[in-house]
């Protein structure tokens, strides 16, 4: 697309000057609405560190603190053949990872799926037969007539999961708008074994893993001040390495106190009980309309699922209760469609390089069929601001609080995700609200720097599931159950 509009110019104060004094006015509101200011960031990272202390307790709390039996970071000598299944929220990922002799080195091959719209409130029969189908599809293809050993497989399951095995996996929930019925309660290991078998399909589950965990153990294993693994995408979460002797609620196990574990901490559930999220009416609707009311608070504000369904929201309320003031005699129906408006269209608009903001203007006029005045434009480019830097400076607040809690002074966290990787600014935002959070002066460098991770759901799915036979192999069996079974991968 090409434009004629001048170039932005980096300050758009000028730019206002000739936007109407009631949507000047609008704006203001909606600045007040959506900025999270230094102290509020500071209060909730101090609720925060408390929730995932309690959420390690025996008691528990909002944030589930999964521990996930990956007992440690790989060496760089981990080998062997893997292959890796990524169930993420819209595509899916087969991949096969080969990690040579030489130290931290691997070999992959992969192939993605779209995740069909229809699978994720669908029926648990469908899903599984769905993952098995491209699994197959994907050995009949790179493995045509040959005679395979079973091979051991690292499965991404990206949901909140109790594992009192890392072979095994109670979906606790579903999040990032999925709604199967019948899988909620469930261990979702045997179900899909079940289907793999069926199909006489030479695979073994090694490990069940979450996209966070793996993305933890793929960046330390080329980065060494890797501490935590986050995902900034359709939904939003961390993971880290705890001490076994801080899990309380492992406690009856008897391990070593030392013993490092992984927790996923799962902490789009932050917050559920409403008390220090600076919620809008706007997040009180999205949690309202969800397939899964009063879960995940802290995600609804902050994850590229729910981006554009609070933009929409505040320009339907707009357009609804302040008659006249946006898009007037506009049809307005497209806008009406819940979830029409996803990140990318937010992305869009903050990217508009134009000072006129006419690429803005075409997309909503390519996409909702809705002609905007300069004015109506400057509104919705701030507004993308607010929810974007809202999400960015919400989202850094669960860094700072596991950096907190196990009092981190510096580090480097390993992210991955949509909103990571494609939303402009998501990362100096974050960034900036770190330095605010964690009181570093102004001529100081960042010490906690959060930065692109390696591939998780793939090679740090290979990783954990190597990192799970090798302790089959030396007898450290805490947290697997079919060490029997998988005595024969090795
Ligand atoms: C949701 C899931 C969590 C996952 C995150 C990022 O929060 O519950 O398991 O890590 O999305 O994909």
């Amino acid at each position: 697309m090409v434009g004629i509009g001048p170039r932005r110019r980096p300050s758009r104060k000028g730019s206002m000057a000739d936007v109407p004094k009631d949507l000047l006015q609008q704006i203001k509101e909606l600045e007040d609405l959506f900025t999270v200011d230094t102290v509020k960031l500071k209060q909730i990272v101090d609720h925060f560190v408390k929730e995932l202390e309690k959420g390690l307790s025996v008691e528990g709390g909002n944030i589930p603190m999964n521990v996930t039996w990956v007992m440690g970071f790989p060496t760089g000598h981990e080998q062997g053949t893997f292959l890796a299944l990524d169930m993420g929220g819209t595509n899916l990922r087969v991949c096969e990872i080969v990690l040579t002799e030489e130290k931290g080195e691997f070999d992959i091959t992969q192939s993605k799926y779209r995740m069909p719209e229809e699978l994720k409130t669908g029926t648990s029969e469908e899903l599984w037969e769905y993952l098995a189908d491209c699994l197959q599809q994907f050995i009949e293809y790179h493995h045509d007539g040959e005679k395979l050993h079973t091979l051991p497989l690292g499965f991404t399951f990206s949901y909140p999961a109790t594992q009192h095995y890392i072979d095994h996996g109670i979906l606790q929930r579903w999040t990032k708008g999925f709604d199967i019925d019948g899988v909620e309660g469930k261990d979702v290991v045997p179900l899909f074994e079940e289907v793999l078998k069926k199909r006489g399909l030479p695979i073994k589950v090694a490990a069940l893993i979450n996209d966070t965990t793996g993305t933890l153990i793929a960046s330390s294993y080329t980065d060494p001040e890797m501490k935590i693994g986050c995902i900034f995408g359709t939904g939003v979460n961390a993971a880290y390495m705890e001490n076994v002797g801080s899990v309380p609620k492992i406690a009856h196990m008897n391990l070593p106190p030392d013993m490092p574990v992984a927790i996923n901490c799962e902490y789009g559930a932050f917050d559920n009980e409403h008390v220090v999220l600076p919620r809008t009416q706007y997040d009180i609707i999205i949690d309202r309309d969800s397939p899964r009311p009063g879960q995940q608070a802290f995600e609804k504000m902050t994850a590229g699922l729910y981006l554009g369904e609070i933009f929409r929201l505040v320009l339907i309320d707009l357009i609804d209760n302040k008659p006249g003031l946006i898009f007037e005699n506009q049809d307005t129906s497209k806008l009406r469609k819940p979830y029409s408006l996803d990140a990318s269209f937010l992305a869009a608009i903050e990217e508009d390089p134009f000072e006129n903001l006419q690429e803005t203007e075409e997309l909503f006029e390519r996409e909702l069929g809705i002609k905007a005045t300069k004015g109506e434009l400057e509104l919705c480019r701030r507004l993308a601001e607010l929810i974007g830097t809202r999400a960015a400076r919400l989202s850094a607040c669960g860094v700072a609080a596991i950096c907190k809690k196990k009092n981190i002074e510096s580090c480097h966290v390993g992210a991955d995700g949509s909103v990571f990787t494609k939303y402009p600014h998501f990362k100096a935002r974050g960034a900036q609200a770190l330095r605010e959070i964690l009181d570093w002066k102004p001529d100081e460098k960042d010490k906690v720097i959060i930065t692109a991770a390696e591939d998780g759901s793939g090679v740090g799915a290979a990783l954990i599931a190597a990192l799970t036979l090798d302790r089959v192999k030396a007898g450290n069996l805490a947290g697997i159950r079919d060490a029997g079974d998988m005595k024969t991968l090795l």
